[in-house]
Formats: C-alpha cells, structure tokens, sequence
C-alpha cells in the first residue's frame, strides 16, 4: 500500500516569560526575527479591584503590539475577575486570551492559581464552568474571543493529567498548550513526554506542545513521537483509538485523533520559550533556515538594549534585564563562559558594553 505522505504545517508560539518577553522584548524579536507566529504575552493578574497595573496597560496596548500577533495572557481562578478582564482585553482588539494554569512560583500556587489550581479538580471545573458560560452569554456589544489554556499536567505528579483531560474535554477551550511537567517539578527534570501523549490523544481541543524544545530535532522528535501513538487499523488507515468525550466515557475516535480532512491528525503547533530566548533564530531554522550570525546577534542585542534603555527606569533595571537575557543567550557560544562572567559582573555602562564587545568578537558560535 502506498504510504499516505502528510505535509504538516508547524505553527510556533513564543512562550510568556514575565519579566522578559514584555511588549520591547517581543517588537525587537519580531522585527529581527519574524516566523514566529504567535507572541503570547506575560500574564496580566486581575482581582477585585478590576484594574490592570500600569505595566500590565502598557504591555497589552495594541500600539505596543503592533505587526505581530500577539495573545495576553490571564491569571486567576475567579471566572468574574477573569471574565471583566478578557472582556476588557477583547474590547482593545485581541481575538483570544489565554489561561494561565501552569504557572509553577510557589507564590502563585499556594493562592491556588496556576498550577497550583489543577489538584482542586472541583475549583477548576467550577472556574471554567464560570467562564466559558459568561464567554456563551456575551452580548452583542461585545466583541467575540476565543479562550485558551496554558497548563501543567498536575500539582504534584502529572498521574493527575486525565483527570485533567476529562476536565478540559468540557469546555470549547480554542488551544490546550501544554507543559508536561507538574507544579512540584517547577522546571527539574525533563517534560514528561507520556503524560503529554496521553493528553495529545484523548484532548478533543487542538493541543500545542511545550517544554524543553531547544533544536529544530527536538520539535522533530515530539512529532515522530505523537504520529506513533496514532494506531493505524490495517487498510482503513484510521487511527482506532478511544478517546475521552466532552461527557467523560470513551468514544470513537473523532476530532481529537483524526483531522478535518479526515487523515489522521498530526501536532502541528509547537510553543518555544527559553529556547528561544537562548537562540532567537531557532523558528527560523525550525522552518529550514540559515543559524543566527555574530552579526545578526550583535544587532539584536543592540536594539533590545537601546530599546531597554529607552523604557526602563535607570541603568541597574536595564543591565539587570540584559544580564538575564545573557543567561540564555550565553549558549550560543561554544567557549564563552569566561567572557559571560564579566558580563554578569558589569556594575555600569562601560564595562557591560565591554564585555559584551568582547564576547561578540572573540567567541564562537556553537555550530
Ligand atoms: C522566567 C520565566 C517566566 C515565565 N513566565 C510565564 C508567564 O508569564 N506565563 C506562563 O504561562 N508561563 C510562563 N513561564 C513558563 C513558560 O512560558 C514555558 O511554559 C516554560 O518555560 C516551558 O517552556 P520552555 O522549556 O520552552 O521554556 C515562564 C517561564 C520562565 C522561565
């Protein structure tokens, strides 16, 4: 029989990371390296008070987002407080909001918020329940949104994922990004690449792959992966999985295994986070391009720090964001920790812009 040849595709997401990838971060990214296909934004935190932060206002205001596609990102798990915010996040333009269910700091979890929701299954349904009826009974005035979701696989281990997957199998969910690691793991270990398959095959939502993608190899090695959980049924060329439905009892196989077209269903949607940061053309060469020059990271690097510079209070907070990103950036190179040490210990101006000088003219690129 002659094998049926499939061509997927691949979306890219970048990752939120608070505290980097801010409206400056995100610009100079895109307008250096465009591919990417979606920027999701750092969470924004609602609560009672029903009011964004001024950082949060200036993150999300569409004239700091313009020319790339960019999704804000909710935190919380009151439907009422997560609903005035998508609300309002809708009203300035933004199409889906996303989620947060993932996020690991021990700050966030003990309040019962992103990943530290997920153990309160009760709490979780209730919260999704909350939001999902108040996105269905949305006036007319109100602009429609799509709502995505971020989330570990657990609290404590990610055996809690089909709990999870039953969970989130309720709801019209427009994306189901997920890191398959749990609260307790914050980012020990490796992603837990069963746990994810077992939520890629029984999610009736489109899902997107995250944790730990690092080369164009590693989004290789997630697909080979999720198309060998796809079980062929001799000559129909099916997949004859059951899955879990929207009512929580197994079924046939239906969207959550077999595209549209009818083919079985591939991952096509991957989300990078600190992989990109540590080589910005990785989507680049994830779609077949060239790596990243000296060149190319010396006007990057340049324009993000004047950028910074620009809009950050003083010159500590700016090397403090510079520094952070040279954590990750710092792999590119193959023998470059000598070089990085004086970067981190720049205590001004002069001696970062000469340390960073140096690092870009002696130090090669791993290859
Ligand atoms: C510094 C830092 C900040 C992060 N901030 C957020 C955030 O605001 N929202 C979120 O959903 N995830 C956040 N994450 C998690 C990442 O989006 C991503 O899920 C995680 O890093 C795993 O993907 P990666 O291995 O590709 O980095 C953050 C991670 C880091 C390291």
């Amino acid at each position: 029989m002659q094998k049926e040849k499939r061509i997927t595709k691949m979306r890219y997401y970048f990752a939120p990371l608070e505290g980097i990838t801010g409206y400056v971060y995100r610009n100079v990214h895109h307008r250096h390296f465009p591919g990417t296909d979606r920027y999701y934004m750092p969470f924004v935190a609602p609560n009672y008070t029903k009011h964004f932060k001024t950082r949060e206002k200036q993150d999300v205001a569409p004239e700091n987002n313009t020319g790339l596609t960019a999704v804000p990102q909710v935190l919380s798990n009151k439907a009422d407080e997560a609903l005035w915010a998508i609300f309002e996040l809708a009203a300035l333009g933004y199409e889906e909001v996303n989620l947060n269910l993932g996020c690991p700091m021990p700050t966030v979890a003990r309040k019962k918020k992103g990943s530290g929701l997920l153990k309160y299954t009760d709490e979780l349904d209730a919260y999704l329940d909350g939001v999902f009826r108040g996105i269905e009974a949305r006036t007319s005035d109100m602009p429609p949104v799509r709502v995505s979701v971020k989330t570990r696989l657990g609290t404590d281990s990610t055996d809690e994922a089909d709990a999870l997957i039953r969970i989130y199998n309720r709801y019209p969910i427009s994306e189901l990004i997920v890191h398959p690691r749990c609260q307790k793991d914050l980012y020990r270990g490796t992603p837990d690449q069963e746990a994810f398959l077992h939520v890629w095959q029984n999610s009736v939502n489109p899902v997107v792959y995250n944790g730990d993608i690092r080369t164009p190899e590693d989004v290789k090695k997630i697909c080979k992966a999720c198309e060998e959980t796809v079980v062929h049924s001799g000559d129909a060329g099916q997949p004859n999985r059951a899955v879990i439905g929207r009512d929580g009892t197994a079924k046939a196989p239906d969207r959550a295994v077999i595209g549209h077209s009818g083919t079985a269903k591939m991952l096509d949607r991957v989300m990078i986070g600190r992989g990109l940061l540590a080589d910005p053309s990785l989507v680049r060469q994830c779609q077949g391009g060239s790596p990243i020059t000296n060149e190319e990271l010396a006007a990057f690097h340049e324009e993000l720090y004047q950028r910074f510079d620009e809009t950050l209070p003083g010159t500590k907070v700016v090397l403090s964001h510079m520094k952070e990103l040279w954590f990750y950036m710092g792999n590119l190179f193959a023998d470059g920790e000598k070089y990085l040490k004086e970067i981190r210990r720049a205590g001004n101006r002069t001696q970062y812009e000469a340390a960073v000088r140096v690092m870009l003219s002696v130090c090669s690129l791993k290859r």
